[in-house]
């Protein structure tokens, strides 16, 4: 048995923030974002749309898309580091919300965290103990930055993607999944306040501990060589060669960052979804929106080789080799 996604879904909030926008909270500039990373704009949730909500939208077109109904499914596995809350879970809100009955969980692998749910998701069909699951990536980052910090608030932002997944007999689905951490530089992307290490008081609002503080130059070095090898693990583990590759789909962290990346693997660009400059940074989101993007626009044909590759927080990495 395999595990092949039989319908994608993707759900961006309305509001648009531009980067002439930043101009105005923060000591920034259009040129400089463009130049750094890529990044245009991005999509902000409004005040009261939440990362179920997002989750939601992209889930329900998924299923949709798939004529499947929210009772078949087997598990629900929702990737995010914004969940609603620490719990419940987000996935049970979801599951909840689409009125499935599945067992339902959240997994936290920063930017990986689509990848490593869609590992799970192809263990659990292949191991037979799932039959369809529904893997959603969904994140509202912009409630975790700290608009005050130039370093971090014109990178991330919000947005969700999911992915329906049965198991299959034959040759299509997902051919490998490949994941990988570094705990011992967790700290170069991370959130130190409102856990157990430093819960919430007043003195951690005021320092903000509760946002996202981000060593940007050094995590660029390693997102560069991680998300190469990791692509390259995916390949040479399937006898693929790069040639063979109809689409690479890299985590949309910054431009320059993908631009290295397929560079490393004698990738041409032409065949490197790129969606950035449209949304920054969602994390969890990233390669499901980028994913269903490249599907509703008909850039994955039938048996087309695609791969997937990730690298985020934790530090956390993963790839997946999927024929399509
Ligand atoms: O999601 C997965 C994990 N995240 C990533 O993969 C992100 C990885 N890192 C990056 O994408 C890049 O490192 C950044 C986009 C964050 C920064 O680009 P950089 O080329 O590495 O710049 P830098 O950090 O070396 O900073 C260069 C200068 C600094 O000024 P000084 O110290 O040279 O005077 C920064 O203060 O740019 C300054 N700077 C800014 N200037 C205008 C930093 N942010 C901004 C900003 N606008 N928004």
């Amino acid at each position: 048995m395999r595990a092949r996604i039989v319908a994608t879904g993707s759900y961006a909030p309305k509001k648009v923030l531009t980067n002439k926008e930043l101009e105005r909270l923060v000591d920034t500039d259009d040129s400089w974002i463009v130049e750094r990373t890529g990044i245009k704009e991005r999509r902000i949730a409004v005040e009261g749309e939440t990362t179920s909500d997002l989750a939601y939208n992209a889930g329900q077109q998924a299923l949709e898309r798939a004529g499947v109904g929210a009772s078949q499914l087997d598990l629900i596995i929702v990737a995010t580091v914004t969940p609603d809350m620490f719990f419940p879970a987000t996935a049970c809100l979801l599951q909840d919300r689409l009125g499935a009955k599945a067992p339902s969980f959240d997994l936290s692998a920063g930017c990986a965290g689509f990848i490593y749910a869609l590992a799970m998701a192809d263990q659990a069909i292949r191991s037979g103990q799932a039959n369809k699951v529904l893997v959603v990536g969904a994140e509202v980052l912009s409630r975790i930055i700290n608009w005050q910090d130039r370093n971090t608030c014109v990178l991330f932002a919000d947005g969700a993607g999911a992915c329906l997944l049965a198991a299959e007999k034959g040759d299509r689905g997902i051919l490998s999944t490949h994941l990988g951490s570094d705990g011992s530089n967790g700290r170069l992307i991370h959130i130190p306040g409102g856990g157990s290490a430093q819960p919430v008081t007043q003195e951690s609002l005021d320092e903000g501990l509760h946002y996202i503080r981000m060593q940007g130059n050094e995590t660029f070095k390693i997102a560069v060589r991680i998300l190469a090898d990791i692509s390259l693990v995916a390949l040479k583990h399937n006898n693929v060669d790069i040639s063979e590759l109809s689409l690479l789909i890299p985590h949309q962290a910054n431009l320059r960052i993908i631009s290295a990346c397929a560079k490393r693997l004698r990738m041409p660009m032409e065949r490197v979804y790129i969606n950035v400059d449209r949304y920054g940074n969602t994390s969890s989101a990233s390669i499901p929106l980028a994913l269903d993007e490249a599907v509703q626009e008909g850039r994955i044909e039938e048996e087309a080789l695609v791969l997937l590759a990730s690298f985020g927080a934790g530090l956390s990495w993963g790839s997946a080799l999927i024929r399509w």
